[in-house]
């Protein structure tokens, strides 16, 4: 497949495109732009220079840019924002940008008083230009062989009938709507619906259990489901739409009701054969997505909204309580994942561009739907995994599509590593130009691997450190602006700017290890919490008044570089995926043998890291595999097969202080085989417990 086929028939109703006129003017004639008024004050006419739009070659030149976003980040982002489609621009005082997180209530604003819309950035725009022939996406399924591609056009037609068939549900600007897809196009397609008309979608990924989808739902009162039949992982079966008929009547039972689910049938089973193949489906409140689509039109008006309307919320864990959701905005995240994109990856318009990782997480919505579109780049989206049906498939996808920049995650490059360098010799990976990292801290001999040899050698490794909450990369080397050190995120990227504290709160300087933070915030800072600003506060801006903590430790080297040391809460890393220990332990509590659990992450050769629970069960109940198994599926269902512990260890008890907080150092150490390196334990309340537990490890 080439990435950008020469002709395609102009599906119907398709604005014909008139390439001479730039973009913003053209709105005004453009059917998709109803809305577009001609009265729009501030409306571009002289646009400034724009920033940042060639890649940086030097460390000299970083540095004399890095220090202007840092002298003045309004007027620096202000001038990156010029690229884009702005409705109405924001008005250029330093009233339209809030910054300062010293004190409560904390109102991060960036480009006040502007309107835009992302969808019509990530789309229309391009289309507008000439470029609606060009692929949008690849799609690559499970099996080889069975694949399929969508140009900017036709993406933009299916993106305005699902748009058309959620206002006639009655969603609007500021509706929370619920998504829960595998990896198909119709995923990313989902996401920009609903931005087109403002509503705020929240991504559940589909390895989730009902439960955490219907909590989800239920706390952002989704109405509307946008779901699937079913995916395919490897030779497993997804079940998606009977886990998303469980959590409707899990939310139904609390007395949230969701009224429409719209259904795509990913399956060849799927449309009119679908309920005969079994797919469930509840007439009156169901629809397939494929017929009802073809009903609605492929014209629909974007809603400009102001740069701080909500875009999207998604759920994260945190040390303690319920997953939160994290709340991103529309205009600063659009600037900073779309600048984030093109200069992490030397991202050019026309390249196609592989992010492996899943839209159900913030990797997929800034790095695979919305930073590679923003930019006009061709991404591939992949419904399978990277073993199957063995493990040189990602290589053979970099050579089919002639990816030029992959970004994954080191989990995955520890093990296509252990299956073998044998898998990648039928491939020649010459397409590939960077290659990127995310997740969680890369290994020396993972980097090497991928360097050396998934990249000939040819390829900078971007190894980036950010967050759910911070919406695109925070430190990351910039490909062939300065050496990389394998294992080190290096530097930040523009108009960031990390602190490192001691425990007492105070910055350290130079050579240094403590606490990581962000002195101020950057575009696409969360916003909040959903429905807890307060705890949006508390847990960000609250530990160390006037920054933003990240939970994250991190050591500064002689060179200025940033090392992640890793979460300093109790937040585990899986895989890559974000694990709340308070979470997986209250799942292992609600059962009825367990008088309390405690789980603690330890370092795992494949996984970074696996999770390690101590369950202490009740008087006299004795401990036995069944056991251990139905704690186990109490894990899967409440959270997800993600989330299942590695290890059950039959505790006698737990380390414990005097006023009974968990002594968690010393079960992280015990978890990890590390018990010569406990330290003081004399403050338990019975320090026995510690020889106890050694003894009783598995
Ligand atoms: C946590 C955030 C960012 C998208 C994927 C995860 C860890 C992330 C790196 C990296 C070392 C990393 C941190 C961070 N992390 N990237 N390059 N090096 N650690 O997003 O689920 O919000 O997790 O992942 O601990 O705090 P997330």
């Amino acid at each position: 497949l080439a990435p950008s086929v020469p002709k395609l028939a102009q599906p119907a109703g398709t604005p014909l495109v008139h390439s001479s006129l730039p973009c913003y003017r053209k709105s005004r004639s453009c059917s998709h732009l109803a809305s577009a008024s001609s009265t729009a004050p501030g409306s571009t006419t002289m646009k400034p220079q724009p920033l940042l739009t060639n890649f940086i070659q030097s460390k000299e030149e970083y540095d004399a840019l890095y220090a202007r976003s840092i002298a003045d980040p309004a007027s620096f982002w202000g001038d990156v924002a010029e690229q884009f489609h702005w409705e109405k621009k924001w008005d250029p005082d330093h009233h339209s940008f809030n910054f300062d997180v010293t004190k409560g209530p904390i109102n991060v604003e960036w480009f006040k008083g502007g309107f835009t819309n992302i969808c019509y950035n990530a789309l229309d725009r391009h289309v507008m230009t000439g470029h609606g022939n060009q692929h949008c996406m690849l799609f690559e399924g499970n099996e080889p062989g069975s694949d399929g591609a969508m140009t900017y056009t036709q993406v933009l037609d299916e993106v305005c009938r699902l748009a058309n068939w959620m206002k006639a549900q009655g969603i609007g600007k500021g509706d929370c709507v619920a998504i829960y897809m595998p990896m198909v196009m119709q995923l990313p397609i989902a996401m920009l619906a609903c931005a087109r008309i403002g509503a705020v979608h929240s991504v559940v990924f589909g390895g989730f259990s009902a439960d955490a989808l219907a909590g989800r739902m239920e706390d952002c009162k989704a109405r509307v489901l946008l779901t699937c039949n079913g995916g395919m992982r490897a030779t497993k079966k997804i079940e998606l739409k009977q886990i998303a008929d469980q959590a409707i009547e899990m939310c139904a039972s609390r007395g949230h009701t969701v009224d429409s689910v719209l259904v795509f049938a990913n399956h060849k089973d799927g449309v009119a054969g679908a309920e005969a193949a079994g797919t469930p489906f509840t007439q009156g409140r169901d629809a397939w997505w494929q017929p009802t689509l073809a009903e609605f039109p492929a014209l629909c008006d974007v809603a400009w909204v102001p740069a701080e309307h909500p875009l999207f919320l998604l759920y994260t864990s945190g040390s303690t309580g319920k997953p939160k959701g994290v709340l991103h905005t529309t205009g600063g995240y659009m600037v900073y994942a779309a600048t984030t994109t093109k200069h992490a990856f030397q991202l050019q318009p026309g390249d196609v561009f592989w992010c492996t990782a899943d839209c159900g997480w913030i990797t997929g919505h800034s790095y695979l739907a919305y930073g590679p579109l923003l930019n006009r780049a061709v991404s591939v989206v992949f419904e399978g995994v990277p073993t199957h049906p063995t493990p040189a498939r990602s290589w053979e996808i970099i050579d089919k599509y002639q990816v030029k920049q992959f970004y994954t995650a080191p989990t995955a490059l520890r093990s296509l590593m252990r299956s073998g360098d044998e898998w990648l010799s039928s491939t020649s990976r010459q397409s590939l130009q960077v290659l990127g990292t995310v997740g969680e801290p890369i290994n020396p001999e993972a980097w090497h691997w991928f360097h050396d040899l998934v990249g000939n050698g040819r390829c900078p490794v971007v190894d980036t450190w950010w967050q759910t909450e911070t919406g695109g990369h925070m430190i990351l080397p910039l490909p062939r602006a300065w050496p990389a050190k394998p294992g080190s995120a290096t530097l930040p990227f523009f108009g960031v700017e990390p602190v490192i504290l001691d425990d007492k709160g105070v910055e350290l300087q130079g050579e240094c290890e403590g606490l990581l933070m962000m002195r101020r915030p950057w575009p696409s800072t969360l916003r909040s919490v959903y429905g807890d600003h307060k705890r949006y506060e508390e847990n960000y801006f609250g530990p160390y008044p006037g920054y933003y903590f990240t939970g994250d430790g991190a050591r500064r080297d002689k060179d200025g570089y940033y090392w992640i040391t890793g979460r300093v809460d109790d937040v585990i890393n899986v895989s890559g995926h974000r694990i709340g220990t308070a979470e997986v332990e209250s799942a292992i509590a609600a059962h009825h043998d367990c008088a309390e659990a405690a789980v603690a992450g330890y370092e795992h050769p494949v996984k970074g890291q696996g999770i390690y629970a101590f369950v202490v069960l009740k008087e006299g109940v004795v401990p036995n595999d069944q056991l251990k198994k139905e704690m186990w599926t109490n894990v899967r269902t409440t959270i997800g097969a993600f989330a299942a512990p590695d290890v059950i260890h039959w505790a006698p008890g737990l380390p414990k202080t005097r006023s009974g907080k968990i002594m968690r150092r010393v079960l992280r150490k015990i978890a990890g085989g590390q018990e010569n390196e406990l330290g003081d334990t004399s403050t338990l309340a019975d320090p026995s417990i510690v020889r106890q537990l050694i003894e009783t490890r598995n």
